[in-house]
């Protein structure tokens, strides 16, 4: 990785530094700073990490200009289209595409560990029944660490792998018992005969009195959702589980972290208020006022599910997405479902609007995920756990990468202190 022939040259001061330069196999050469405060007497100042790589990392890549996301070297709409969720899983855990038998033995460790400790139901009832489904999920995860003492030591590989399956076999369960919670239904278990998304479906959408039969096109599309929220390289909750792991903590305590971050509006929480927002748009005339506030500097209003950190082009996942939306409404009947109207109107209006296309916004993997969702029965408050649940691999295999990575150090970023210099304490009756 490291180029010996390369280097960045920085003065400041009577100092003149040579600074060694790291190619890597896809995207921009980094300045290796690691000794710029020891050589320098200097810190960088980069708040929201926008030009700092925090760590290397061979599991995903993005193109943000081309609009291209890679797991392992293979595009997500090749996946999205040939794969499935759990050989994805495999991939981005082990680096490389199962054969099948290595698959068949994968499916079979996650489908054994679908079922969750039974005391771990108390632990459920103790929320109230208006929690947020993202709220249980934190408490849970985390709780995990007092379920399972044995797969909690990070210095022992067995343990890790152990603790990766259970937490990628278990968060369907998790995720679907908050769901039957925040409604009042009682709890469905896991059934191991079907596959990951019909499992989930069926423990959201089935009651003891009436078993659901699971669509195979609206389970392909659970699975398609799930396949393209799996991993998103160097994201927010994803360096939240990296700087929590830092520390030595636990997996359950670091995923639990992970879903914390996932919850907020600007990350995982804009499935949930994009679809909020078409519907208050309702209609496609009330659009140009919907896009003159998101342009209005003085109005916090943001379009919801537009934009991204590193895509300045199509969100690849968006484009999948978009085919899926009309998939599943066309296969439910609804292909007239007055929210997708909008929502399509609307990209149109903002991709053709001057703002947008100058500051390079387009529609994110959020735009028409609660579309799909919504249609398969799925409440606001269930999306951003949605996204969780698929998230949970990528959170795992970059925890496994740091944990696995010899030269892994604890995180502690520098600041740039901007408080009162040193003072002496005054007596309260002097101030
Ligand atoms: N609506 C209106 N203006 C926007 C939007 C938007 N959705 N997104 C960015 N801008 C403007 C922003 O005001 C700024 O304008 P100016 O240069 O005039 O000040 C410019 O575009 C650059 O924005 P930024 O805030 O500096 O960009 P960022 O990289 O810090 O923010 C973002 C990225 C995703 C937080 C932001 O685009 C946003 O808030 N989008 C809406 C929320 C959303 O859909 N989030 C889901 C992201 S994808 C799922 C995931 O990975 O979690």
């Amino acid at each position: 990785m490291a180029d010996d022939k390369k280097t960045a040259k920085l003065s400041f001061g009577d100092k003149e530094l040579e600074l060694p330069m790291m190619s890597p196999t896809a995207g921009p050469d980094v300045i290796d700073i690691r000794k710029l405060y020891a050589q320098g007497d200097v810190f960088t100042y980069d708040p929201g990490f926008t030009s700092t790589a925090a760590t290397d990392s061979s599991i995903t890549f993005i193109d943000g200009d081309k609009g291209e996301l890679l797991h392992r070297g293979y595009p997500i709409d090749q996946l999205a289209e040939k794969s499935h969720f759990l050989e994805v899983c495999y991939l981005l855990l082990y680096g490389e595409l199962p054969s099948a038998t290595e698959l068949e033995d994968f499916e079979s460790r996650v489908t054994n560990h679908t079922m969750l400790h039974e005391q771990m139901v108390y632990f459920y009832r103790g929320f109230r029944r208006d929690a947020h489904p993202m709220a249980i999920m934190t408490g849970v995860v985390g709780a995990m660490s007092a379920f399972y003492h044995d797969s909690t030591d990070i210095n022992d590989p067995w343990q890790r792998e152990v603790a990766s399956i259970r937490l990628i076999a278990k968060m369907p369960t998790i995720a679907a018992w908050a769901y039957k919670f925040s409604i009042g239904q009682p709890f469905i278990y896991p059934r191991n005969d079907l596959d990951y998304a019909s499992n989930f479906l069926r423990m959201c959408f089935a009651v003891p009195a009436e078993d659901y039969e699971v669509n195979p096109i609206l389970s392909r599309a659970m699975d398609r959702i799930f396949t393209l929220h799996a991993d998103h390289e160097q994201n927010a909750s994803t360096s939240t589980v990296r700087l929590a792991s830092s520390s030595g903590a636990n997996p359950f305590a670091c995923i639990a972290a992970g879903i914390a971050c996932l919850w907020g509006p600007a990350h995982g929480g804009a499935n949930q208020a994009c679809l909020e927002m078409l519907r208050e748009i309702g209609t496609p005339d009330r659009i140009p006022e919907f896009i003159a506030r998101a342009k209005d500097k003085d109005d916090p209003f943001r379009l919801m599910g537009f934009g991204h950190r590193v895509y300045k082009n199509f969100d690849p996942r968006a484009r999948v997405m978009k085919q899926s939306a009309d998939e599943v409404l066309d296969l439910l009947g609804v292909e007239n479902n007055p929210t997708l109207q909008v929502a399509k109107v609307l990209e149109q209006a903002a991709i053709d609007d001057p703002y947008f296309a100058e500051r390079k916004l387009y529609p994110n993997v959020d735009f028409y995920s609660g579309i799909i969702l919504d249609a398969m029965g799925f409440p606001t408050s269930m999306f951003t756990p949605i996204f969780a649940l698929a998230r949970t691999v990528g959170w795992i295999s970059q925890w496994k990468e740091m944990i696995e990575d010899p030269a892994m150090k604890i995180g502690r970023p520098r600041q740039l202190y901007t408080g009162a210099p040193m003072r002496d304490y005054v007596d309260v009756e002097n101030r």
